[in-house]
């Protein structure tokens, strides 16, 4: 069978129903589905990186052709190490719209063999923020109506 690989990149700081939503879409559409975990050093996250990586494993596990990889250096290498031709994202509202298309032009014209597409959220998460979570998280409030049952009882025990 011909391999049609995807990569799903972010910070995943934590990762959300919003991510696991693209997830599973986005697993029902390529033959393996490659989620990359940056670093993102530039964002200054609030979990560290192990932490991060760990979520998206346990929330990936249920799915068969989900490889869940930590994301070094330049996306458009990563995508190339991993024969993958497309990088999905996806973006909420008009406020993620300018970011999204900064990335995905500027990935364009380094490597014009791979495809940026986008999924569009799921109306019942379009309104989930990470940064809004991050902060509840600050302020000891209670995250689990946004993330998956999984990661609320991993980040509870952390
Ligand atoms: N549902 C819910 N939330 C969604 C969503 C959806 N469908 N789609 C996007 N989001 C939100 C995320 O929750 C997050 O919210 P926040 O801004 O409140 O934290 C935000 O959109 C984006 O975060 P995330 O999905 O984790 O990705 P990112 O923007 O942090 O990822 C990389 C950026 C990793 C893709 C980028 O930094 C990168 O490519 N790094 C590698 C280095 C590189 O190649 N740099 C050069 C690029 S030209």
């Amino acid at each position: 069978m011909l391999k049609n690989i995807a990569i799903y990149p972010g910070t995943f700081d934590p990762i959300t129903h919003g991510h696991l939503d693209i997830i599973t879409r986005a697993s029902k559409l390529y033959t393996h589905l490659i989620v990359g975990v940056a670093q993102s050093a530039r964002k200054t996250p609030a979990l560290p990186f192990a932490t991060r990586l760990q979520l998206v494993e346990i929330v990936s596990a249920d799915f068969a052709t989900v490889t869940v990889l930590p994301l070094e250096g330049l996306l458009i290498e990563f995508a190339r190490h991993h024969q993958a031709k497309v990088i999905l994202r996806s973006f909420r509202a008009v406020s993620d719209f300018d970011y999204e298309l900064q990335l995905a032009a500027m990935n364009q014209q380094m490597a014009p063999e791979i495809e940026t597409l986008f999924l569009a959220p799921a109306p019942e998460y379009a309104f989930i923020s990470a940064t809004m979570i991050r902060e509840i998280m600050s302020l000891g409030g209670d995250i689990s109506a946004f993330v998956p049952e999984k990661v609320a009882e991993a980040l509870k025990k952390l």
